[in-house]
């Protein structure tokens, strides 16, 4: 019997398991898509761009402490595994002023300076504002393969498998029964009977793939990123614009990017894409190699989109006690093995709507999920042991 079973073989479905794992408990994951499967459509993760650099406005906030826990982890990847992450230079830039001074996360990175643009010291794309530091960048695809292939080693079995119902996972065949279930299944949590959670929407993300392999700094014009609806008389923000370089020997750049909300399609849309190389032209002429010439000979690899699992207020992490099971018993029948028979009080953690999010609250979202896990299985005593 599995202490827990994990829906969803993403970043966080599979950062939790490990952390599941590292507490000692018998662990399996389930997903529609498997770690590997880097050019699934709807499946978030391969798509991510993917850097730290955390969206929390409060430093307080619940999801702040979980960037701030991804953050201090991301040093130990970067030194085991230089391929899939490392620390290069960022800056951060704006064409409005920005509340910098506050940033809470200015003394997490350890290096962060406020610039202002002046003759002597332009800043990328000539704004007026921006702050620089470092900070990570992760090899989202091969990332999310490496962690599959640790839940392996570990002997999490990974299991392609696509359920209707949340209480489908507490029994489901060749896995058996669970009391627990770790619901980290992203935008499927709109849709998941038992979870259909109206606030998870997906926010469609394009980008364009391009070997540069001289841009080493993270470049994020940001400020019109997650647009708010436009008050009366209100400019619309600047169009975002972000560089992001992926560890790794292909020399491979993300350049960004989109945020519509409710937008399902996952076809890249050309006009988008120029935009998309012009605007990081703009930020980093380099991006078209030393010789080049415009936005225009800058190589592109691929043009790719993918779905954010976001979610109205924020991500959902949550331990929820259901009761499962029983269903024959109401028509007076015995079951001969199978789902039915007694009921039993179960346990969800939801740990799914992390939108943008997903790498940099990884580990501190695993972290949080773990704890609510392991205090779910203490206060039963049915809790198996590896
Ligand atoms: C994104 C990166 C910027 O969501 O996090 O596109």
């Amino acid at each position: 019997m599995y202490d827990a079973v994990v829906l969803g073989a993403g970043v966080i479905g599979l950062t939790v398991a490990r952390e599941l794992h590292s507490k000692g408990l018998k662990v399996a994951i389930i997903g529609r898509d498997l770690p590997e499967d880097s050019i699934s459509f709807g499946f978030a993760s391969p798509w991510a761009g993917c850097n730290w650099h955390s969206f929390e406005t409060d430093g307080t906030s619940p999801a702040a402490e979980w960037d701030a826990i991804t953050f201090r982890r991301l040093a130990k990847l970067a030194q085991e595994e230089p391929d899939l992450c490392e620390r290069i230079p960022f800056f951060g830039v704006w064409q409005n002023p920005q509340k910098d001074g506050n940033l809470w996360f200015k003394d997490l990175v350890g290096d962060f300076k406020q610039i202002k643009a002046s003759p002597s010291q332009p800043l990328p794309g000539n704004l007026p504002y921006g702050h620089s530091f470092s900070s990570y960048v992760l090899h989202a695809p091969n990332y999310t393969a490496y962690l599959g292939s640790v839940a392996r080693s570990l002997n999490i079995p990974i299991y392609r498998h696509r359920i209707s119902s949340l209480d489908e996972a507490y029994d489901l065949p060749g896995i058996g029964k669970t009391n627990l279930v770790i619901n980290a299944t992203g935008l499927g949590a709109k849709s998941l009977i038992g979870v259909e959670d109206d606030k998870v929407y997906p926010a469609r993300g394009q980008t364009v793939l391009v070997k540069a392999p001289w841009v080493r700094t993270c470049y994020m014009h940001v400020e019109g990123f997650m647009p708010a609806p436009l008050k009366p008389g209100e400019k619309p923000p600047p169009e975002p614009a972000y560089i992001i370089p992926r560890p790794g020997p292909e020399g491979h750049v993300v350049l960004g990017g989109t945020y519509i909300k409710n937008d399902y399609s996952c076809l890249p849309s050309i006009s988008e894409a120029e935009r998309i190389l012009r605007a990081c032209y703009n930020l980093c002429p380099l991006l078209a190699g030393p010789n080049g010439k415009s936005w225009k000979d800058i190589e592109v690899v691929a043009h790719n989109v993918g779905l954010r699992p976001a979610r109205e207020g924020g991500a959902r992490l949550e331990l929820e006690k259901r009761v499962v099971g029983g269903r024959r018993e109401r028509r007076g029948v015995e079951p001969k093995g199978g789902n039915g028979g007694e009921t039993r009080t179960v346990g969800v953690v939801h740990a799914y709507g992390v939108g943008s999010a997903g790498f940099q609250c990884s580990m501190g979202l695993a972290e949080k999920a773990t704890e609510l896990a392991v205090g779910f299985l203490d206060s039963q005593s049915t809790r198996a042991r590896l």
